[in-house]
């Protein structure tokens, strides 16, 4: 038999993916951007496992058996096999028919735009690529599974090339800069609800290709953005970093709205997070913090480390948690929170939201990507190839 484990992580984009020109192969309408955050905080486990004795593929997720046959899935594990097969890999045919099972867990909410399908897929993608000795590009892999997983294989600011070919080969992540490139920048993700979301990505952006003009005038000028951005990273310059950030979640959720029928991903309390960050840089004539928010109400905020208590502070006064919720509220260590200044207060004007409406808060950084773990014990699969952890219903 053989055994492979990997971790990877979530990435937030900052120019996003929204539109595929090619539904089957997933092949997007633009290029996309994204910062991939320490699997410390938020990621994505896999195992894989092939045997001889296994009798049919199995794939558990979070603690339960789900169905093997989801076409994502089918595609990623189908295709490593047959590249494999045709570069003569160093496995033997008959190894590479050995049934597999798959078992995969996420520390952070699936489902609710925290996107944990990038985890999940990127993670599977490079267990699958090392358990076959798949020497290929493993973003190509990744992306069948989900688009935006395949900015997951890689660390640090990554790139997701929309490519040209038809055969979705240029389609690929690259990195642009390594999580070293910037270590000032900080990522607060706001968990706003964790339920799951009404309609999936896949789904909303499929109507918006279909009926929103504002998306045809989106893709002609994200080329330009995505430069612009590419060039921002690359130079640090924090404030056109943000404002990029925040115009293109802008105008993502405004093609949402422009969908017919529309898809709404923000919630109030999103948008009240989103008027909060304005109202702070305004009131500091100077873009500190940039908000962005993917298919879902959480809101994911990135700024410099310098800014993070006063804006933890912010949070705390017109957010304040819930004290009976018996969680941790705020994970990953972040620092105290400084409380706002009466000054400060007046010039934002904004009233406190009900007690509890952040559920809580996920203080993180960038982190590096998709990566094998070596120690046997870290397996989500016992030797027998059944999950360690099981969910009994
Ligand atoms: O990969 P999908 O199908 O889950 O698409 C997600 C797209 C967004 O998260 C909304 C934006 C992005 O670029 O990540």
């Amino acid at each position: 038999m053989r055994i492979v484990t990997c971790i990877a992580p979530v990435n937030i984009a900052v120019i996003k993916y929204w539109g595929k020109r090619n539904e089957e192969l997933i092949l997007p309408i633009n290029d996309s951007i994204s910062a991939s955050l320490d699997t410390n905080q938020m990621c994505a486990k896999t195992t894989v496992m092939i045997s001889p004795d296994f009798e049919s593929d199995r794939i558990w997720l979070n603690g339960r058996e789900e169905s093997i046959d989801n076409k994502r899935l089918q595609r990623c594990i189908q295709e490593i096999r047959k590249r494999v097969a045709v570069s003569g890999g160093t496995l033997s045919e008959e190894i590479c028919q050995w049934k597999i099972h798959i078992c995969s867990e996420n520390n952070f909410p699936t489902a609710a735009g925290l996107a944990s399908s990038a985890a999940g897929y990127a993670c599977l993608a490079a267990a699958l690529a090392k358990l076959y000795d798949f020497t290929g590009n493993i973003s190509e892999i990744a992306r069948l599974g989900s688009g935006s997983a395949c900015r997951s294989v890689y660390g640090g600011f990554v790139r997701w090339y929309m490519g040209s070919d038809p055969t979705g080969r240029d389609s690929i992540a690259k990195q642009i800069a390594p999580e070293t490139h910037w270590p000032e920048m900080r990522i607060i993700v706001l968990v706003v609800n964790d339920s799951k979301k009404k309609v999936s990505s896949a789904i909303g952006m499929k109507r918006s290709v279909e009926t929103s003009k504002l998306l045809e005038y989106r893709a002609k000028h994200v080329p330009q953005k995505v430069e612009e951005m590419h060039q921002a990273i690359l130079d640090k310059n924090f404030s056109k970093f943000a404002e990029l950030t925040m115009r293109d979640s802008n105008q993502m959720h405004a093609v949402c709205l422009d969908t017919f029928p529309p898809c709404f991903y923000l919630n109030d309390i999103s948008c009240t997070i989103i008027q909060l960050i304005n109202a702070y840089n305004s009131a500091f004539d100077s873009i500190k913090v940039a908000y962005t928010n993917d298919a879902g109400p959480n809101t994911v905020l990135y700024l410099l480390e310098e800014n993070v208590p006063l804006v933890l502070g912010l949070i705390d006064f017109f957010f304040p948690p819930s004290t009976i919720s018996g969680q941790l509220y705020k994970k990953g260590n972040p620092p105290e929170s400084i409380t706002p200044t009466k000054k400060l207060l007046e010039k934002i004007d904004l009233q406190p939201q009900p007690i509890g409406s952040i559920r809580n808060i996920i203080y993180t950084r960038i982190g590096c990507g998709s990566t094998q773990l070596q120690n046997p014990s870290e397996h989500l699969l016992d030797n027998n190839g059944l999950p360690k952890n099981i969910q009994y219903l």
